[in-house]
């Protein structure tokens, strides 16, 4: 599994791999070339002792395609703003610890993010992520049939009320403003992936908030079976942090929960993330 000195070592069938002998400061177009490859053939890697610069994460970026713009709630790089920070002290502030694929509420949901380690905790802070082939591929024949023509409502509040809600005003007039710039979308409930043409499961617990044309008790009641089917561990890849370690993961057929289980302790990320296309299925 190697082309010129880039090793590519799987960690589960299904989803994550690590990859070594590649500075992201200085990959050619063969090794983007086999980056992107490995990136469709095991939807998250991992890289360690990546000493780049926000710039340089922003073009290693770029050449997936266009990046998002600066998040609507997270903090930003002052210079850099198209990078987010996400950053707790201790035990302040609101833990990225649902499961969740990022930005779903808009049109054009991301194609990859990528996370840059600034400081990790001492212990804990694992990211861990699922794969959506997988969850979709398990589910009993009936299900499928029953899931692949629904679509979805995707809401950017659904996921950001606890931080809205912690701030000294309650955060009603903050909801209000971040919904009306990015109003509720509608996408598949499977997706077909643009590149490997394999179907995905495409709902998640921050955004996803309603099935179309599903009564609400029937709504609630099959999203919390995908949801929790799609959770499961044997879909699952962890990743222990270090500083300089990098991740990136096609956002289009994954999850991912970022443990809260290191306070006292301090972590600092940095994340970019590249626009993908419009989701569609195909049967
Ligand atoms: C994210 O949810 O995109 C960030 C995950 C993490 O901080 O590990």
């Amino acid at each position: 599994m190697a082309k010129a000195n880039i090793a590519v070592k799987p960690l589960t069938p299904s989803i994550g791999a690590e990859i070594e002998g590649v500075n992201l400061a200085r990959l050619d177009d063969d090794g983007f070339a086999t980056v992107h490859q490995a990136l469709m053939d095991h939807l998250v890697l991992f890289f360690r002792d990546q000493d780049i610069t926000a710039q340089q994460h922003l073009a290693f970026a770029r050449r997936f395609g266009e990046v998002e713009p600066p998040h609507p709630v997270f903090d930003r790089v002052a210079h850099a703003p198209e990078v987010t920070v996400i950053e707790q002290h201790g035990r302040v502030g609101v833990y990225n610890d649902e499961w969740h694929t990022d930005v779903t509420f808009r049109r054009r949901p991301p194609l990859a993010s990528i996370l840059h380690c600034q400081v990790a905790p001492e212990v804990g802070g694992d990211t861990l992520w699922a794969s959506m082939y997988a969850a979709y591929e398990t589910l009993s024949e009936p299900i499928k049939r029953l899931i692949e023509p629904l679509t979805a409502v995707h809401d950017i509040t659904g996921g950001f009320m606890e931080t809205w809600l912690d701030q000294p005003d309650g955060g009603i007039a903050a909801m209000q403003k971040a919904q009306a710039a990015n109003p509720p979308v509608i996408h598949p409930v499977v997706r077909t992936h643009p590149v490997t043409g394999r179907p995905a499961l495409f709902v998640n617990r921050s955004f996803t908030v309603a099935i179309r044309g599903l009564s609400r008790v029937e709504g609630r009641g099959l999203l919390d079976l995908l949801l929790t089917h799609a959770e499961q561990p044997s879909h699952q890849v962890r990743f222990r942090w270090q500083a300089k370690s990098l991740a990136i993961w096609d956002n289009r057929v994954t999850q991912h929960f970022a443990a809260a289980d290191y306070a006292p302790h301090h972590r600092k990320m940095h994340r970019v993330t590249v626009i993908g296309d419009e989701p569609f299925f195909r049967a």
